[in-house]
């Protein structure tokens, strides 16, 4: 990718960037979605990217599918589709568009693609990668199905599409103790979550669930103690967690669940404050809709996510940068395990 200033002169050569406190105030109404969180003046840098993009989207016949974790900027500037692991998944099945671009990791991009081969799907940076993804490949796969003989393998989506492959079914934060408990064995097979297997171990106590050691280094640094002694602190807070968590850290907490799974319980609930145990972003991204709710406590950034800025998806959009491509085999193979886990979890729903 070009470094940051020529890419900047590039772009500036085509659309006026220049921070313009008379376009933000044209641009009231999506301004006013993020106005808790997001400066005037910052929001006058913003809108003409906001503007450049969402023009550009339109001669691209492109669409945006964002991820609960995107800044306020991305999530209500520019998305026309924001969710979980699993509703981007959905969602991707449904685009008549000619055009994604995924605004989240590279995993969402690779699912985006092998449900889509036809289309071209963008991700503004390559490099948004995945701690949890990162800390398995295929042979790993090999190795824990030589180790529990006729298990199934139940995968994260937080992974490569060659993992996914190798596996038997994916699953996400918000269908994994659904999937695992519909697998047609005493022992299953978690990947690449030591803690969502964990967690999803105290759901489904009937299953022997054995698991990969990997971690998300955004939920991993949240501690039990922390929880207790910010609780104690402020006892009126509801603690919501992500299931990427420790299991201690899950047993102290009030909810947990999907990103998703944690916006629909705030909006549910409405209490008076609340602490969200995960990325940092789905506090401001929903702060303004829930102006009742006081987001406390601290959060977490997760470095991947936040590689995706609103000039890369200009740039992507522009030059057309950043395609994913899976290997037609490899793809073929993780779709069944994609489709498999969308599956199952439309008739549970049903
Ligand atoms: P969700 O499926 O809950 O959105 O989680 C994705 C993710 O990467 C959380 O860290
Ligand atoms: Fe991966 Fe964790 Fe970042 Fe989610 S928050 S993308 S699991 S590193």
């Amino acid at each position: 990718m070009l470094d940051q200033m020529t890419r900047h002169g590039e772009l500036s050569a085509y659309y006026d960037l220049a921070p313009s406190v008379e376009l933000a105030e044209r641009m009231q109404d999506i301004y006013a979605r993020m106005e808790r969180v997001i400066t005037p003046p910052d929001w006058a840098i913003h809108a003409p990217y906001v503007a450049a993009i969402n023009q550009l989207k339109k001669q691209r016949n492109a669409v945006i599918l964002a991820h609960n974790y995107m800044t306020p900027q991305i999530y209500h500037g520019i998305a026309d589709f924001v969710g979980d692991s699993l509703q981007l998944a959905v969602k991707a099945t449904e685009v008549e568009a000619d055009v994604i671009v995924q605004c989240g990791v590279h995993f969402m991009a690779e699912t985006s693609k092998l449900l889509n081969p036809a289309k071209t799907v963008l991700i503004p940076d390559m490099e948004a990668g995945c701690s949890l993804a990162e800390s398995i490949t295929p042979e790993g796969i090999a190795e824990m199905r030589a180790k529990y003989p006729g298990a199934p393998v139940v995968t994260y989506v937080n992974t490569s599409a060659a993992v996914k492959a190798a596996s038997d079914i994916c699953c996400t934060s918000s269908n994994a103790a659904q999937i695992v408990a519909a697998m047609d064995s005493p022992t299953v097979i978690m990947t690449p979550d030591k803690y969502l297997a964990q967690n999803v171990a105290r759901q489904v106590p009937g299953k022997r669930i054995v698991w990969w050691e990997g971690s998300c280094i955004v939920h991993e640094q949240y501690t039990a103690q922390d929880l207790r002694d910010f609780r104690e602190w402020n006892p009126d807070t509801r603690i919501i967690a992500h299931p990427e968590c420790p299991p201690d850290v899950v047993a102290e907490a009030d909810y947990s669940g999907s990103t998703s799974g944690i916006i629909d319980y705030v909006h549910r609930e409405q209490p008076r404050q609340a602490m969200l145990v995960t990325e940092c972003s789905m506090a401001s991204n929903i702060s303004d809709e829930l102006p009742g709710v006081d987001f406390v406590g601290p959060c977490n950034m997760c470095p991947y996510m936040k590689k995706i800025t609103l000039e890369k998806v200009l740039w992507s959009l522009h030059a057309m940068h950043g395609a994913v491509e899976v290997d037609r085999e490899v793809a073929a193979k993780a779709r069944v395990a994609v489709e498999r886990m969308i599956d199952l979890s439309r008739k549970a729903a049903a």
